[in-house]
């Protein structure tokens, strides 16, 4: 019989091997299999029969990977299984950086109660008129699980769709390109498209990859989306390209105290996954992976 414990995170999703969550590293002190959401592991004592590790999300940032190398612990993620949420997110994003949605609501919380509310809002409105994205072109750069959804989506959309990924496989950018255009040089994206989202893994080559270059590249009034990792951006080039007017709007799903609160930015807590149905999934592949492994001595990354 394994011991499996659950770190800060999964506990509605039926399955029986981790009843409960915990927290504290002393309750991980006998598991054979460690299932962690966003919390760090990099500050952790391993517990001393640890075999395996897996992360309910595709980003593994949070996992101190050489050290688990180097005691022969396998590392397992979920790709794809909370691809919807983040889709879905970053949809609401662009959404969200087109039309004043935020400002409108705050307006109407700042005069509920006021009986000619309903009046007033129609003579307000103006200020809150914003641009649909219908026909606009969207650059997609990683064209993996999420990148690909959210082509896909931005296509039912009406959006025109930009993709960039040198990593694709053949036979996924054979259905892709039907549909969009699959361009072999990211600076197309940046020279041509009005939003541009980064779905990339976090690595130190992607580490602030859009920067002041590619930045500079963009159209003017372009919208830079971020919902993948805060360090492929640096941050301060973007924030420097939109108090010049350079770019309009800089989603991101990361908040840092660079960005959060800043004029031209939306900055969303780390939500792109917290769905139910995303955390279900993730918890599900992750326990049949550490379970395929412990029990059956096969390694599959799902
Ligand atoms: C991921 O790495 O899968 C996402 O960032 C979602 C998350 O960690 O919550």
């Amino acid at each position: 019989m394994y011991k499996y414990h659950c770190l800060n995170a999964i506990s509605k999703s039926g399955l029986d091997i981790f009843p409960e969550t915990y927290e504290a590293q002393e309750t991980m002190e006998y598991a054979d299999a460690v299932l962690v959401r966003s919390a760090s592991m990099h500050e952790m004592e391993f517990p001393l029969c640890l075999k395996a590790v897996a992360r309910a999300g595709a980003g593994v940032n949070n996992i101190p990977l050489e050290a688990c190398a180097e005691r022969g612990i396998v590392v397992f993620n979920t790709p794809g299984a909370n691809a919807n949420g983040v889709k879905e997110l970053v949809i609401a994003g662009m959404l969200l950086a087109s039309r004043d949605i935020m400002g409108g609501i705050e307006w109407v919380k700042a005069h509920a109660g006021e009986t000619d509310v309903a009046k007033r809002a129609e003579k307000q409105k103006k200020e809150f008129a914003g641009c649909e994205i219908e026909g606009k072109r969207l650059g997609v750069i990683g064209l993996g699980a999420i990148g690909a959804l959210v082509a896909n989506a931005a296509l039912h959309l009406g959006m025109e769709v930009y993709g960039y990924d040198p990593y694709l496989s053949v036979d996924s950018a054979w259905s892709l390109s039907r549909h969009i255009r699959h361009v072999k040089d990211v600076n197309e994206i940046y020279s041509q498209c009005d939003y541009i989202t980064v779905h990339v893994p976090a690595s130190e080559n992607t580490k602030g990859m859009i920067g002041k270059d590619a930045v500079q590249k963009m159209k003017d009034g372009a919208v830079l989306l971020n919902f993948a990792r805060d360090i492929l951006v640096d941050e301060q080039d973007v924030m420097d390209a939109l108090e010049n007017g350079k770019l309009k709007k800089y989603v991101t799903d990361f908040p840092n105290p660079q960005t959060a609160g800043k004029d031209g930015v939306i900055v969303i807590p780390h939500l792109g996954a917290s769905t139910e149905e995303s955390e279900e999934n993730c918890a599900k592949m992750a326990v049949k992976e550490i379970r395929e492994y412990l029990e059956n001595g096969n390694i599959r990354n799902s």
